[in-house]
Parts: C-alpha cells; sequence; structure tokens
C-alpha cells in the first residue's frame, strides 16, 4: 500500500493524521472543501473539491490504496444549523463511497453516538443519538459495515495537532484552558457529565496502525472518562489563581457517557501517550505567548463560524448541487 487520501485533511484532526502518514512514508494527497480556510499551505498534494462532486472526486478514489474520511459538519451545534446539508454531506456522501470505493476506508465517527448513558460503554452497547450531528455520523457507519472499513469512534479531542492547521477552540479541554486564560474563571454548569477525552495526534496513530490491517467493525478510542467538574480543576493546576464558578443549573447539552477502549487496546494494541495536562499546556502556550491574535473570533468554533458564513456556505454548496 502506498496512496493514502485524506478527506477533509484540511481540518483540525486531519492536520495531525496527514503529518504522520506523510512522515511514514506513504504519498498523501489532501481533499477538502476549506469550510473554514482561505488557503492550504502545507507542502502535501492538495485538491480543493466538495465530497458531494463525485466526478472530482472519483480519480482521487482510484489513486488512493486507502481513504481517512474525515469530512464532515462536525459539532452538535454547526449540524443544526441546516440539517438537510449536514445530512448530505455527513451521512449520504458516505452512503456514495461505500457504493464506489472497495480499497481500505478509515472512518471517524463519534462516541456522541452514545447521547446519555450511566454505565461504561463499549461497542456493543446500545446508541442514543442526542442530535443530528450524532445521528448523522451513527447512519453513515452503518453504511461502512460490509466494507474494507474501521471505523473509531472518538472521545471529545483536545490539544494541538500540527503547525498549520486551525486549531478549535470548541472542544471541552481547549475551551476551558483559553477561558482559564482569558477570564481568569470558569463557570461549570452541572459539571457532573463525564466525556471521553483523547489527544487529537493519539487519533493519527490510531489511523497509522490500521491503514493496512485487516480489523474492520466499530472502535471507541479515548484515554480516560472524566467528570466536567474534575476537569475544571485540572486545568487550575495550570492557572493557579484561576476561580471556579459552580453552579447546579444544568448545561444545556445533556450528553453524558463514559466509554470503554479496551476493545482497541485488545486487538491491535492501541493505548494513547498523549495527556491530557500535555494538551492543556499546548494551549496554554498558544494563548499565553499570543499566537492566536483574537481568541473570539468565531473562526476557532465551528457552529459560530458557520453561522456567520451561512449564506456563503449554502450558495457554495447549491453550486456543487448544480454542477
Ligand atoms: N474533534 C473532535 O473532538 C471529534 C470528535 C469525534 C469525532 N470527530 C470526527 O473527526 C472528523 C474530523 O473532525 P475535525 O474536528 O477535524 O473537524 P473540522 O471541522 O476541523 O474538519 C472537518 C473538515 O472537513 C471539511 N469538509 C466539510 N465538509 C466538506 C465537504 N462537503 N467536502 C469536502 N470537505 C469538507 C472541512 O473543510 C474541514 O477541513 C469528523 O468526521 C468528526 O465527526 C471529531
Amino acid at each position: 500500500m502506498k496512496n493514502v487520501l485524506i478527506v477533509g485533511g484540511a481540518g483540525y484532526v486531519g492536520g495531525a493524521i496527514t503529518d504522520l502518514i506523510q512522515q511514514s512514508n506513504y504519498n498523501v494527497r489532501v481533499y477538502d472543501a476549506l469550510l473554514y480556510e482561505d488557503s492550504f499551505r502545507k507542502p502535501v498534494d492538495f485538491i480543493y473539491g466538495d465530497v458531494r462532486d463525485h466526478e472530482k472526486l472519483i480519480p482521487h478514489l482510484k489513486w488512493a490504496d486507502a481513504v481517512v474520511w474525515l469530512a464532515a459538519i462536525v459539532g452538535d451545534g454547526a449540524c443544526q444549523l441546516n440539517p438537510e446539508l449536514t445530512k448530505s454531506i455527513n451521512q449520504d456522501s458516505v452512503a456514495w463511497l461505500a457504493d464506489n470505493y472497495d480499497g481500505r476506508i478509515v472512518f471517524m465517527s463519534t462516541c456522541s453516538v452514545y447521547g446519555a448513558q450511566n454505565s461504561e460503554l463499549n461497542e456493543t452497547s446500545s446508541t442514543n443519538p442526542l442530535s443530528i450531528y450524532a445521528e448523522t455520523k451513527l447512519n453513515a457507519e452503518k453504511f461502512l459495515k460490509h466494507k474494507n472499513a474501521i471505523i473509531f469512534r472518538l472521545g471529545t479531542l483536545f490539544g494541538v495537532g500540527d503547525l498549520y492547521s486551525r486549531i478549535r477552540l470548541d472542544l471541552v479541554v481547549n475551551i476551558l484552558t483559553v477561558r482559564a486564560f482569558v477570564e481568569g474563571q470558569i463557570s461549570v454548569f452541572g459539571g457532573d457529565q463525564f466525556r471521553p477525552l483523547l489527544h487529537v495526534k493519539d487519533v493519527a496513530r490510531a489511523v497509522l496502525m490500521n491503514l493496512e490491517t485487516e480489523h474492520k467493525g466499530v472502535y471507541n478510542l479515548a484515554r480516560q472518562n472524566v467528570r466536567i467538574m474534575d476537569l475544571a480543576y485540572q486545568v487550575r493546576m495550570h492557572f493557579p489563581d484561576m476561580v471556579i464558578e459552580h453552579t447546579d443549573m444544568p448545561f444545556q447539552d445533556t450528553r453524558n457517557y463514559r466509554v470503554s477502549a479496551k476493545k482497541a487496546e485488545e486487538v491491535f494494541g492501541f493505548k494513547s501517550i498523549h495527556s491530557v495536562d500535555e494538551g492543556i499546556e499546548e494551549l496554554k502556550f498558544l494563548v499565553e505567548t499570543k499566537r492566536i491574535k483574537d481568541l473570539k473570533s468565531p473562526r476557532y468554533s465551528n457552529q459560530a463560524y458557520l453561522k456567520e458564513h451561512y449564506e456563503e456556505l449554502i450558495n457554495k454548496f447549491k453550486e456543487v448541487e448544480a454542477a
């Protein structure tokens, strides 16, 4: 195997995956519609395209021995902005992929498919998607059931994946670290909700480990399950003067789940190597050294950015549909 196509590779997760796969001597090509970027400057083969532009995508699929499929509208709020568009990108494009590609597929799903449940969940546990995001991801998984595909249900990611790509500040560890720096205070609503956390670079390691294996089906990927309240205290260890404000009022996001990542460990020896403290330090470095000019810019939140560029986005997608 030589050629790896990373679809949606210009995003937060794609940045880490692209670098690691390229360093591992595969030929890498990124295919992305640059929803959040003005440019793609990595020294990597790049195709500007929409996943729904099948004519454009087909020659690149023909080239690829493996496809890493990341392209999606990501996050509950971002997906809710236009459910129809979300469905066409997150779900229908994966159905099309299943019908039109027989090579190796590495697909990113999410632990959000578990919704709110009290016990520790494994890959056989029931699912309970609470958002359009989770629902479309779960449906996409089903299309890949009989393919040579490995599906990773990722926990909530954190940390810095590479030197170029947009950092996402709409992910809980990253948000809390930035708030601790900017406001000196973190407000925690409820705080009893659990989230499985994982460093974005650990995702890249799991992908690399499985480009050429025959493992198929669903695997949870997470480092540890953390209560949001405990995470706030962990962030405070890095900002000792920070105040934690706790209110009993529950947060509108009702997701609450703990997952087991034992299957990935047992089947292909996956163990995360990047800690939550490491991620907090990476974010702390970015903000303390003023490498992000405007921390409040919508650019760092999928939902805020898409909301602001909604018209532009819809027009772009209409163009693709019409072509
Ligand atoms: N970041 C997380 O915490 C997390 C957690 C669970 C699962 N995931 C999954 O990982 C994958 C990557 O997430 P991310 O955090 O990098 O998100 P992201 O929003 O940073 O990246 C998504 C990329 O897909 C591209 N894209 C979107 N629609 C496209 C289209 N129609 N055609 C071509 N490209 C398109 C975007 O331009 C962007 O570069 C997603 O599939 C997501 O569901 C992420």
